[in-house]
């Protein structure tokens, strides 16, 4: 994995960056967009957290949202890794799309099909992403794109074939296949009907596992 200079992030938020979402809630970063020589960059950026108590869970955040990004170099529906600057900051790969849903005409079921596939193959790679939600998946050119792995969990094989593996890969397909319905009116077929039904005790897991990390109810 590469770790990057302090050099190439800029030291703050200011007017050379476009903020993309400020971090308000706890263990949120600022994301923005800023130039690397001729390139633009994404940077997910903890350092508000420097010197708190909360330091060393960013910067687990920071390593495993890199650590899965690295592993999915040449999945092709991720961004690029560009690396870490000073444990607190991720660097990665700019996506030149539209929210899935921002603009209607952008969303069809080919999309989602896409999308779909891109998820069987993230999960065969014994990646759960738990948090497929609109802006976490960016459209260009019909093609979605998949951001926001600070929830993502890289499986072992055992975890990958226990059935806590199962419903995590089941909730991610169930994040689609909602999706879908909602934004194209398709509705989902009996196999992905099945899928929605989800179990109680999947969704208090899934929930304090955001938590923990995120903060997130
Ligand atoms: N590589 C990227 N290229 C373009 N936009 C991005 C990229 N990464 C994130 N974004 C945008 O920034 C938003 C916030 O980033 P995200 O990684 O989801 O942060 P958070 O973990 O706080 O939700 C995303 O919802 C997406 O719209
Ligand atoms: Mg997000």
């Amino acid at each position: 994995m590469n770790t990057c200079t302090h050099s190439l992030v800029p030291y703050a938020p200011d007017a050379h960056v476009r903020m993309l979402k400020r971090g308000t809630r706890l263990l949120e970063p600022d994301v923005y967009v800023a130039s690397v020589g001729t390139r633009q960059a994404v940077f997910k950026d903890y350092r508000r957290y420097r010197w708190t108590p909360l330091s060393p869970l960013a910067r687990l955040l920071v390593r495993r949202e890199a650590r899965i990004l690295d592993r999915l170099s040449g999945w092709g529906y991720a961004p690029a890794l560009l690396g870490t600057i000073g444990g607190l900051v991720l660097g990665m790969e700019f996506i030149d799309g539209k929210v899935l849903g921002h603009d209607v005409a952008m969303v069809s079921d080919e999309v989602f099909r896409r999308l779909k596939s891109a998820v069987a193959t993230l999960h065969a790679a014994g990646i759960a992403h738990n948090d497929l939600h609109r802006s976490n998946i960016l459209v260009n050119g019909g093609m979605p794109m998949v951001v926001d792995f600070a929830s993502a969990l890289l499986m072992p094989a055992w975890l990958a074939h226990s059935p806590l593996g199962r419903q995590l890969r089941r909730s991610d397909l169930a994040n689609v296949v909602k999706l879908q319905s909602r934004l194209t009116g398709t509705p989902p077929s009996p196999a992905e009907a099945a899928v929605l039904a989800e179990p109680r005790w999947v969704r208090t897991i899934r929930n304090a596992w955001k938590r923990l990390y995120r903060g997130k109810a």
